[in-house]
């Protein structure tokens, strides 16, 4: 079966209107931050695909193996008919959820749902070619404002993968959780993937890896404004930053300014001035606790019915229920 044509909940006016919302609102703040959404236009979505396999970035390679080991048990006891993937960029570990709920026999409809329109025409065309019998309704959003749009009925199975939950804050991951609950019914499945606390000397590295991949694609952010809103920072000007938050229990990503820079935006008619060593944040990306995720998951109306962790306790998967 070819991919159905994509539907579209942010039209290029919509995600215009966004950008130019969260960078005035990002860049006239005390400190200035971004939301990482805005790393992932073509070139940001083909950067992390470099990143995922980095020999520093272990999330990725540590998530698939959870999910090799554990796939069939989660189609056994999801019996899922639709799978939905939020944030799927190129949906690759997925494929192993396919195959295991392609096997059962339960699977009728795939729904990748992300806000990069290459990384989903990539994702729904390949993943059609390979799986003939599935319908493949990809889903272009905002998993932060969209997911009413998410289709209703069958038994569904959320899968949220990546730990690219740890990206929201903690509020929005609250508002995130609470929302994805009340669209789903009573007995439809979460699939979550968490990154998990550990020695900063194993996460540093796999945020500031020694070929300067994930640099890049912090700076990337910097391209897009230039390109979408006639920005004319210098990327070069500005140095990738990362540093883990003991008390928070995060990664934050920055752009240091090793000079003192004015930059235009025409488009928000607004002038941003940075200090030399003025930061800006860019992401962040919590790690949890066990523990932490199923009060989290709780507090939103979720059941934990399973967790799986690799071998040296970096990376879970939660299966949790609509309670
Ligand atoms: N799930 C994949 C990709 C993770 S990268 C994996 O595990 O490897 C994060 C993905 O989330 C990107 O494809 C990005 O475009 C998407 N994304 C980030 N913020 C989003 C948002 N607010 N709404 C929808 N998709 C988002
Ligand atoms: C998508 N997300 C979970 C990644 C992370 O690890 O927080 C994004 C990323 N940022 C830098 N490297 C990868």
């Amino acid at each position: 079966m070819t991919a159905e044509p994509l539907e579209i909940y942010l039209e290029e006016g919509d995600l215009l209107r966004a950008l130019r919302s969260d960078v005035r609102t990002g860049l006239t703040a005390v400190p200035k931050w971004l939301p990482p959404k805005w790393f992932y236009d073509a070139r940001g979505s083909e950067l992390f695909e470099q990143i995922t396999r980095l020999p520093e970035y272990y999330p990725t390679r540590t998530e698939r193996a959870v999910l090799a080991a554990h796939a069939s048990e989660i189609a056994r006891t999801t019996a899922a008919k639709t799978l939905i993937e939020l944030g799927s960029g190129s949906s690759e570990k997925t494929r192993l959820l396919l195959d295991a709920l392609t096997a059962r026999g339960s699977l009728g409809t795939f729904v990748p749902f992300d806000v990069s329109v290459s990384a989903l025409r990539q994702a729904t065309a390949a993943i059609a070619a390979d799986y003939p019998g599935l319908r493949v309704r990809g889903i272009v959003g905002d998993f932060t404002r969209h997911l009413d749009r998410l289709p209703t009925g069958g038994r569904r199975l959320v899968a949220f993968l990546g730990g690219t939950i740890g990206n929201l804050l903690p509020a929005e991951r609250a508002a995130f959780l609470r929302t994805t609950r009340a669209v789903l019914e009573r007995g439809d499945w979460l699939l979550l993937g968490t990154d998990l606390v550990k020695d900063p000397g194993l996460l540093l590295p796999a945020y500031d890896d020694a070929a300067g991949v994930t640099a890049e694609f912090n700076r990337n952010v910097l391209r897009v404004l230039n390109r979408e809103l006639g920005a004319d920072f210098d990327p070069e000007a500005f140095a990738h930053v990362v540093v883990w938050e003991p008390a928070r229990h995060w990664i934050e990503m920055r752009l240091r300014a090793g000079t003192p820079q004015r930059v235009h935006i025409p488009a928000l008619d607004l002038e941003v001035g940075f200090a030399a060593g003025e930061e800006l944040r860019t992401e962040v990306s919590a790690k949890f606790r066990p523990g932490d995720v199923d009060a989290e998951l709780t507090g939103a109306g979720f059941a934990t019915r399973r967790r799986w962790t690799d071998g040296r306790g970096w990376y879970a998967l939660t299966l949790a229920q609509a309670a």
